[in-house]
Parts: structure tokens; sequence; C-alpha cells
């Protein structure tokens, strides 16, 4: 989402995070520039933050012996003094490069149809990472652009609501199965698309899309 450079949407959004998804295995063809192997995520809030749940996607450090021993050795920058740097048992903040999740294959379970692959359909675990740091379970999470439906999927998987748009017919309707069948497995689902899945308890649903 380049273009986010060129509308100016201050006075509706907040830009909490501008991800650069990284893809060192994308295939490198290009003959007159570098490859492009990255995708930018953009991230936005109305209004402030109110969430940002970090130890739900905490990463391993990753950090050599050496340099770990390195940083254990540095001054402090308040007051000088030698202390050592702790390390969080649970791993560090995924900071706004994520190369640790792969793109789909042709082999991926939840690729939808080779059609979708590189160009469209986004990794389930790309979008849990995003939706889990946000927002908490019943919050509102809108994907103006949803494609197969990642967006929506996981969110009926992770208990958030949501509003999500497409404005290719095929791929509303591909996003539809994929719901309704994300819905089976666990969360109960209805929405504009106008099918209806109860739960195991028979709740009503707590989940909604719309076309435009
Ligand atoms: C990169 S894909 C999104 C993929 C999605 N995250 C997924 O995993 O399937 C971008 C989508 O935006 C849709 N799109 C483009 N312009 C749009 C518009 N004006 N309104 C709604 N959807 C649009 C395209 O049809 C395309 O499916």
């Amino acid at each position: 989402m380049d273009c986010v450079d060129f509308i100016d949407y201050r006075q509706w959004l907040t830009l909490q995070s501008k991800l650069v998804w990284y893809q060192p295995s994308r295939l490198a063809q290009g003959r007159v520039s570098c490859t492009n192997n990255y995708d930018v995520i953009c991230y936005f809030t109305k209004g402030k933050a109110k969430t940002f749940n970090l130890n739900d996607i905490r990463v391993p450090q990753l950090v050599e012996l050496e340099h770990r021993l390195r940083c254990e050795r540095v001054p402090s920058v308040r007051n000088g003094k030698y202390g050592k740097t702790v390390f969080h048992p649970d791993g560090k903040n995924p900071g706004d490069v994520w190369g640790d999740i792969k793109q789909l294959t042709y082999k991926s379970k939840e690729l939808v149809s080779r059609e979708m692959l590189n160009t469209i359909q986004k990794p389930e675990r790309l979008m849990e990472r995003l939706i889990k740091a946000n927002s908490n379970p019943g919050d509102l999470v809108f994907d103006p652009f949803c494609g197969a439906g990642t967006v929506p999927v996981v969110c009926v998987r992770l208990d958030r609501r949501f509003v999500a748009c497409e404005i290719n017919s095929d791929y509303c309707r591909i996003a539809e199965e994929r719901m309704a069948k994300a819905a089976i497995g666990g969360e109960s689902s209805e929405n504009l698309f106008g099918f209806s899945t109860a739960g195991k308890d028979g709740k009503p649903a707590a989940s909604q899309a719309c076309l435009v």
C-alpha cells in the first residue's frame, strides 16, 4: 500500500504502523532493477491507539551469544553505569520488518487457488500477528481490501468483529466460503454476505462483512 504516501488520511485515521513484510525467498527474476521482495502493510486506528498486546506477538531474540555478551556490557544511557541488559525470556518485539513469516506456496493448505498465490492471498499468520497485537476480543477490525478474506477469517478465529470490503465478487464468494469454514471450526458468525452459522453454544454471530 505505497499509495498511502499520496493520500491525506490524517483527518480520519491515525497511522499506527507501516510494516514491511520481507520475503527473502520471493523469486528474483528482475533484469532491469532490483526485484521487489517486500510488501508494505499499513495499520490505522480511528483516534489514538488503545491496544498493543506485545506479549501476544513476541518473537525469539535470535542474537548470537557474542552479541548478547556485548549488549550486556554497555553503559546505561540514563546514568552511564554498566549494567546487565535483560532479555525478555519470551522473546522480543518483532519490530516493523517481518521476515519470519513465509509467503504462501502452491502447496499451502490455506491457499484457496493458484490464481491467488503471490498477488492476492496473504498468510493467516501475518494477519494474525497484526490483529492479535492491535486488538482485543470483541474489538472491531476493518479491512477495506479483503481479497480472499484472510482478515475476516482470522477475526472469526480470534473472536474479533470485522467489517470487510472487496470489489471483486469472485473473491467475495471465496471469502464467504472461507469464513463459513472458520466459523464452523470455532466461533459463530453471521454477516452481510448472507450466510449464517451458529457456534457450538448456539449463540448469535459476532462478525459481519460488506461488499462495495
Ligand atoms: C492484496 S489484495 C488483499 C488480499 C487479502 N489481504 C487476502 O489475504 O486475501 C487487495 C484486494 O483489494 C481489492 N481492491 C482493489 N481496489 C478496491 C476497491 N476500490 N474497493 C475494494 N476492494 C478493492 C482487490 O480486488 C484485491 O483483492
